[in-house]
Formats: C-alpha cells, sequence, structure tokens
C-alpha cells in the first residue's frame, strides 16, 4: 500500500496499461481481463489486475496532467516493481496528415515543463519511447488496420491553452499531437530503467476542428487496449 494506490504488494503485474479515466480502467479491464478484480479506489483512481492470454496485467487510472500521472506511476515502478508501463489515452491532432480516429505512437514527447523539469534545471532532457514497444505497438497497429503515426508529440500543462503561437511552432516542427502525460512517464521510465509507450488516439483536431464522435470513442478506446496488450506480450 501507497500514500496514492491502495493494492497491497502482490496486488499489481509487471505490466500497467494506464488511461487517464478510471472508468476507463474498469471498461477496459471488464472488457479485455479475464479474472479482473479492484486492487485500488483511493480517491477514485481504480485499478484492476487480471490476466489477457494468461499474462498478467495491471490497468490503473493515471489522472489528467503530468502531476497527476507522475504520482501514480512513481508509486507503481519504486514501489510495486511495475517495469512495462503503456499510457492509453486521447490526444489533438497538429499536422493535417493526422485525422481523427488515427492513432499515434508517441516516439518522443516536447514539453515546457514537467513535474522533474526543477530536478534537470538546464538540462533539456529527451524523453524516448522503450524502442522494443514502440516497434510492437506499430506492428500490432498495422495488423489491426488502423492509420498510425510514429513520431514526436506535445505534452502540455494545459487543457485549455493560451499559446496559440507555441502550437504553431509545434505544428511547423512536425510535432504530430498535443496531450498532458507521456513527457513525464517517458522521463520516469528513464530514471528507472523500465518500459514506457504511449498510445493514443485522436479525439480531437487542433487545425480543423473536428472532434470523434462519442459513439466512436469507445471503439477507439478498444483498439488502443488491444494494441497496448499485443505490444506488451509481443
Ligand atoms: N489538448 C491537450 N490534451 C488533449 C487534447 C488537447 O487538445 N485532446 C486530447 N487531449
Amino acid at each position: 500500500m501507497t500514500i496514492h494506490i491502495g493494492a497491497k504488494p502482490e496486488d499489481i503485474a509487471d505490466t500497467v496499461l494506464m488511461p487517464g479515466d478510471p472508468y476507463r480502467a474498469r471498461w477496459a479491464a471488464e472488457t479485455f481481463l479475464d479474472g479482473a478484480v479492484c486492487v485500488n479506489e483511493v480517491r477514485g483512481m481504480l485499478g484492476f489486475t487480471g490476466t489477457w492470454n494468461g499474462h498478467r496485467v495491471t490497468i490503473q487510472g493515471s489522472g489528467m496532467g503530468m502531476p497527476s500521472l507522475s504520482i501514480y506511476a512513481n508509486e507503481l515502478i519504486r514501489d510495486y516493481g511495475a517495469t512495462t508501463l503503456i499510457r492509453i489515452g486521447s490526444c489533438g491532432a497538429m499536422q493535417e496528415t493526422v485525422k481523427v480516429r488515427d492513432v499515434i505512437l508517441a516516439m518522443t514527447a516536447s514539453t515546457v515543463s514537467t513535474p522533474s523539469s526543477g530536478m534537470f534545471r538546464e538540462l533539456n532532457f529527451a524523453p524516448a519511447a522503450d524502442w522494443s514497444l514502440l516497434a510492437a505497438a506499430a506492428m500490432a497497429s498495422a495488423a489491426k488496420g488502423v492509420t498510425t503515426h510514429v513520431g514526436g508529440i506535445y505534452s502540455s500543462d494545459t487543457f485549455y491553452d493560451e499559446r496559440p503561437d507555441l502550437n504553431e511552432q509545434m505544428t511547423r516542427h512536425g510535432v504530430l499531437a498535443v496531450e498532458m502525460e507521456t513527457a513525464e512517464l517517458y522521463i520516469l521510465a528513464a530514471r528507472y530503467n523500465v518500459r514506457a509507450l504511449s498510445v493514443l488516439t485522436v479525439s480531437d483536431h487542433l487545425l480543423t476542428h473536428e472532434a470523434l464522435p462519442s459513439e466512436d470513442r469507445e471503439r477507439s478506446f478498444g483498439d488502443m487496449v488491444e494494441i497496448a496488450l499485443r505490444a506488451a506480450f509481443a
């Protein structure tokens, strides 16, 4: 048991999928895992452990934004010994070539700041995905027939953004999409020598202002869970 996770040490699997939304964690566990049991309810940030094709998996909500994800990822890695962490979430597209419903595999994540910025000080650390997970996810995504983009994303601290100039620079420099968690996940994975990847569905488009209809969100989320599970155990 940690400050934010009520699970017993043996309740958490080595492989953890992390959606932002705790209700999504429950849906994914009920839909994809065998024998899923709820292992965390602290602050309503639900976590479940079960098996997928015989492999033990935990699906734990991360909350929104890097400070929240950082708390759960730190405790999962340092206290529970998680060695593979895969974020499954949504993002806003920043390129014309990227469409709503497409999947993005985040190779790296630019940021203005992360919870680790105070530690890095002048160092502009480059957070990067685990290559084995990234390669396996690209194969799994292609096998599902989902349009997939692999490249850089932007982990922002704000959803309601007041820096259109910064977004323009991101677009100009080929950044595929914006979300709010990945940079810190990759930094923690590097710090503790574990594997991490973000698998993202484009839920909205910053250039066209198109948005994924709510009836499509569940299917897209399900695709991400499958891609993440196949990548984890490839
Ligand atoms: N901004 C930040 N995070 C997001 C967005 C966005 O437009 N869409 C989905 N996650």
